[in-house]
Parts: C-alpha cells; sequence; structure tokens
C-alpha cells in the first residue's frame, strides 16, 4: 500500500476509544525513505493539537539530539509514535489502545523498512524490544530482530524531568551515529 494512502486510512481510524477524545491523529512526519525511525509513546497535548510529533518542548530537546548527528526530520528519518492519538491526561496507553493501534505502526515498518529503530523511552522500548526491557540499564545498546537493529534511548521528557540524564542520552546518539555509518547507505 502507498504511504500517502496508508496515511489517509490511519487519520480516519476509529478501532480504540482514543478517537473520541483526540484533536488530530498523529500519523507521523520525516522521509518515507529513511532508514532510521524514532518511535515515542504517544502524543501530548501539543501534538494532539498540531497533529505533528514531538513539538512540545521534549520534541525541542529531541531535535538538539538530533541535530547533533545530523539527523532532521525533513531529511533523513521518520518519527512515530506506538499510539496515534492522544491518551488523556497523557496517561499511559492501554494494552487495547495499543493493540488496536500497532497494525498502523506495522504498515509504517512494511512500507519504510528502516534499518535502525529507535524507541524513546520505555513503553516504545518494552513494546518494540522487549517486555521486561530496562532502558535507565540497557539503553544506548543495539538488539537485532529480524535484521532491524532496535535502540532504546531515554524518553527526552524524562531528560527535562531530570537533566542530570542528558549525558546518556547524548551517549546513546553517537552510538547511534557509529551504527548508521557502518550500517546505512544513505542517511548521511
Ligand atoms: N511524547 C511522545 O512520546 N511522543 C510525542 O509525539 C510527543 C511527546
Amino acid at each position: 500500500m502507498d504511504f500517502e494512502i496508508l496515511k489517509q486510512e490511519c487519520l480516519a481510524c476509529r478501532k480504540c476509544g482514543l478517537c473520541e477524545t483526540r484533536t488530530n491523529v498523529v500519523f507521523g512526519m520525516g522521509v518515507p525513505t529513511a532508514e532510521v525511525m524514532f518511535i515515542g509513546e504517544g502524543p501530548g497535548q501539543n501534538e494532539d493539537e498540531q497533529g505533528l510529533p514531538f513539538v512540545g518542548r521534549s520534541g525541542k530537546l529531541l531535535d538538539q539530539y538530533l541535530e547533533a548527528v545530523d539527523l532532521y526530520r525533513d531529511k533523513n528519518i521518520f518519527i512515530a509514535n506506538i499510539v496515534k492519538c492522544r491518551p488523556p491526561q497523557n496517561r499511559d496507553p492501554l494494552p487495547e489502545e495499543r493493540e488496536a493501534c500497532l497494525p498502523w505502526l506495522r504498515e509504517q515498518f512494511r512500507i519504510i523498512r528502516p534499518k535502525i529503530v529507535v524507541c524513546l523511552g520505555r513503553i516504545a522500548a518494552q513494546q518494540l524490544i522487549r517486555p521486561d526491557l530496562s532502558v535507565t540499564k540497557e539503553h544506548g545498546q543495539f538488539f537485532e530482530k529480524n535484521g532491524v537493529q532496535f535502540m532504546a534511548t531515554l524518553h527526552p521528557a524524562a531528560l527535562l524531568r531530570n537533566p542530570r540524564q542528558k549525558p546518556m542520552a547524548f551517549e546513546d546518539f553517537v552510538a547511534l551515529r557509529e551504527k548508521i555509518n557502518q550500517i546505512c547507505d544513505h542517511t548521511y
């Protein structure tokens, strides 16, 4: 299926209760040919209002880390979330909401075919890498699954709450740059 058709279908989704309270579906943004994908948890208030991922304070911080390793949303990556609609009061997405939403992400993976997937925070990491993964202990490590390299790093919102963790996240982006240099063809 074509990426634009997938997007239009996703924007009309009513497969879980979050459709009742959302303002906009946040399908994701970036280039559909990206070799590197970033996956967050779900839209917050700013994202819900604008229909774009990571556009609030944590998004600004994410952009700084991305820029530090020459990654840009409009150039060489794609950013999406586990759930495409905002959970009320920013609560964790419920298991049934994730289950309902995951087919959209699977289709995004199928079309984009990333070589590297970076999970931003616990929810994405436990959903996509391993249910008992500890982001604090295992951030920056690469896990191979079906020929794709997965890595977890700290969620930028966690870094805003706890700035002492920022150097840990920076190391992860440096490791990411090395991995890109090793296995990607056209990211840099
Ligand atoms: N936090 C997320 O996990 N995703 C967003 O899109 C914004 C904030």
